[in-house]
C-alpha cells in the first residue's frame, strides 16, 4: 500500500468529473473538516478533496471524537449543492461508501440510519456532513468520510468493540488507494445523478438495516422507541410509536433492540 494515497489514486486514474478536480493531501491535520472547510469558505472549487494520513481532532456526529491514528482513510469534500440537494448529501456519501466497501473487498456492508456503513454489525465508516448557509440558502457543504482500514485491536476496544477495520472484517490486505480512488468515483457519479433529481433512494433503502427492526433514537435529552418503518424521499427516518403515531425523525441516534425486547 502506498504511503501517499492521493498520488496512488492519481496514477490508477481517476475519471470523475467534479469530486477530486483538487485534492489536497496532509500527513497530518487537526481535522479534514476544518482545512475544507477553511479551503470552501475561501472559495475553493466545488469537488475539493482534502486527505490526511491522520488526525489529532477528528470529529464524528454529535461533537464525538473520531479515533484517527495512521492506516485508516480520512478526508472531505467541498460541495456547493441547492438546498434540494442538501439533505440527500448523507445517502449519496452512505451509497458511495457502502459501493466501494463491496467492490474493493467483496464484503457486504449495510447502513445504521443515517449513514453509519456496518459490517457483520461493527462500524466501518462514519460520515459527517457540515453546511452553512447563507440566509436561506446553502453557501457549501463539507462531507466528511472516515474509513477503518487498519483499525488495531486497542482502538477497537477504546470503541467499546463496536467498530472494526476493513482488514480485519475481510481477513485480507485491502488498498487504502484503491478504497479512496473507488469511493471518489462513486461519489462524483452519486453527487451528480442526486444533483440531476435522481436520488439513489432505492439502494439506500435496501442497505439500511434500521427498517423493520424496534429501535431508540436519541436527540440530546430525548429519546423515542418505536418501530422504524421506513424512510421518506429525503431520508428522513419514519418511526412508528408505542401509541400508533408516526413520526418522521430528522436527527437522532439509533440503537437496535434484539428481537423480541
Ligand atoms: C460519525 O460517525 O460520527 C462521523 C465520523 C466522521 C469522521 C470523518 S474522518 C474525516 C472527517 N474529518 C473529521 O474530523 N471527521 C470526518
Amino acid at each position: 500500500m502506498s504511503s501517499n494515497p492521493v498520488s496512488a489514486a492519481l496514477r490508477s486514474g481517476l475519471f470523475t468529473r467534479l469530486v477530486g478536480r483538487r485534492i489536497l493531501y496532509y500527513k497530518e491535520l487537526s481535522s479534514t473538516m476544518d482545512e475544507a472547510s477553511r479551503l470552501a469558505e475561501a472559495g475553493t472549487e466545488e469537488g475539493t478533496v482534502v486527505i490526511t494520513e491522520r488526525q489529532t481532532a477528528g470529529r464524528g456526529r454529535f461533537g464525538r471524537n473520531w479515533v484517527s491514528p495512521n492506516g485508516n482513510l480520512y478526508f472531505s469534500v467541498v460541495f456547493r449543492p441547492s438546498n434540494s440537494v442538501l439533505p440527500l448529501l448523507t445517502m449519496v456519501s452512505g451509497v458511495a461508501v457502502a459501493r466501494a466497501v463491496r467492490k474493493v473487498t467483496g464484503l457486504s456492508p449495510s447502513i445504521k440510519w443515517p449513514n453509519d456503513v456496518l459490517v457483520d454489525g461493527r462500524k466501518v465508516s462514519g460520515i459527517l456532513v457540515e453546511a452553512v448557509a447563507d440566509g436561506a440558502s446553502v453557501r457549501e457543504a463539507v462531507v466528511g468520510i472516515g474509513v477503518n482500514i487498519k483499525l488495531d485491536p486497542p482502538d477497537i476496544e477504546v470503541l467499546g468493540g463496536l467498530a472494526n477495520g476493513l482488514e480485519n472484517a475481510s481477513g485480507r490486505p485491502v488498498a487504502k488507494d484503491a478504497v479512496l480512488r473507488q469511493l471518489l468515483l462513486e461519489l462524483d457519479a452519486l453527487y451528480l445523478q442526486a444533483t440531476a433529481g435522481k436520488a439513489p433512494l432505492d439502494e439506500w433503502r435496501g442497505l439500511l438495516q434500521t427498517l423493520g427492526r424496534r429501535v431508540t433514537v436519541s436527540w440530546r435529552e430525548e429519546s423515542w422507541v418505536g418501530q422504524a418503518e421506513g424512510v421518506d424521499g429525503t431520508g428522513n427516518l419514519l418511526l412508528r410509536l408505542d401509541d400508533g403515531q408516526l413520526v418522521t425523525m430528522t436527527v437522532g441516534d439509533v440503537t437496535l433492540h434484539k428481537a423480541g425486547s
